[in-house]
């Protein structure tokens, strides 16, 4: 596992590059919604390093540990193999905490975009292996984002490792994770709306079987693999009703790409505003352009 002074001395880099708007110290594998993807050491990444929100207490990091802990044992239950993952913290020097999900650096050629861009039978087991767990896993308790940039071939096995967001409910129904990190990288004025009318439905949609397919469909659009959607759709047809059609899939994906968009827009737009007017450090990377 990474050691210690090294996470220390990755977080220092992320420190520095909050403070300047510059990001190239760092090797960055992926901006999420929610978690920074940085792989370490720079040179030849051996860890792929997620970073949360920070959080305001050990308490705070201990609660969402306990809850990502819970979701990993239930996968397993479930039969879904997970890249096998670690959450460690580091202090921040205003005294919050990051927390940082740590995994071994998957080989790109594992990755699943990549392993259905080269395409053929492996592709399409691929596809149908995802469409399977999806719906055999999903339910009112447990959620799955099944999109396929969250997946990899690991030893010829399909392997989830989007983790960081563990989707997963109470007996009452609530979600375990406390969703206000959703909301940290939001303007203040925005939490209380986005809380309320935005995020129910989305944690919703990762916990219908349907939802998450469609994702997964509506997805490959993004990841410029749409000749794949006929195969999702193939596997999945007479599993759900009402039966997925091609044109939902297409509306499903503008219509993500413009709320995710909106998201992207308005943090910006707030980091103009803190940097500009409040002389604030914005303390979030954002990545430099999404293609939709
Ligand atoms: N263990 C890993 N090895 C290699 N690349 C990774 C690894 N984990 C994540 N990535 C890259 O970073 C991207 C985002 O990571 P992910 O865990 O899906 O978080 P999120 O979608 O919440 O940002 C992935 O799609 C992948 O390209
Ligand atoms: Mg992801």
């Amino acid at each position: 596992m990474i050691p210690t002074d090294e996470l220390a001395l990755l977080e220092s880099r992320v420190q520095r590059a909050l403070c300047s708007g510059d990001d190239s110290a760092l090797r960055v594998l992926g901006y999420g919604e929610i978690s920074l993807v940085i792989g370490w050491p720079r040179e030849s990444p051996r860890w792929a390093c997620k970073r949360l929100p920070t959080f305001a207490s050990s308490a705070d990091a201990d609660a969402y540990t306990e809850t990502l802990d819970a979701y990993l044992e239930v996968l397993d239950r479930r039969g879904v193999r997970v890249a096998p993952t670690t959450v460690r913290r580091t202090a921040v020097p205003d005294g919050r905490l990051a927390v940082y999900c740590v995994q071994e650096v998957l080989p790109s050629d594992s990755l699943a975009v990549e392993v259905v861009a080269r395409g053929g039978r492996t592709a399409r087991d691929l596809l149908g292996g995802i469409v399977d767990t999806a719906l055999e896993v999903v339910d009112d308790h447990v959620g799955l984002d099944a999109q396929l940039s969250n997946w990899a071939l690991m030893e010829g096995q399909l392997t989830y490792f989007d983790v960081t967001t563990p989707l997963l409910r109470g007996p009452d129904g609530s979600e375990r994770l406390d969703t206000e990190i959703f909301l940290a990288s939001l303007p203040p004025v925005l939490r209380a709306p986005v809380r309320r009318f935005v995020l129910p439905g989305i944690m919703e949609r990762y916990h219908r079987p349907r939802s998450v397919v469609l994702d997964l469909s509506a997805n490959l659009i993004k990841e410029d693999l749409e000749g794949w959607i006929g195969t999702v759709l193939a596997a999945v047809e007479g599993r759900v009703d009402p039966p997925l059609s091609d044109a939902e899939v297409y509306s499903d994906y503008r219509s993500d790409a413009r709320t995710w968009g909106l998201l992207q827009a308005v943090r910006r737009a707030d980091r103009l505003w803190q940097r500009k007017v409040r002389r604030r450090t914005y303390p979030f990377l954002l990545p430099a352009r999404i293609q939709r």
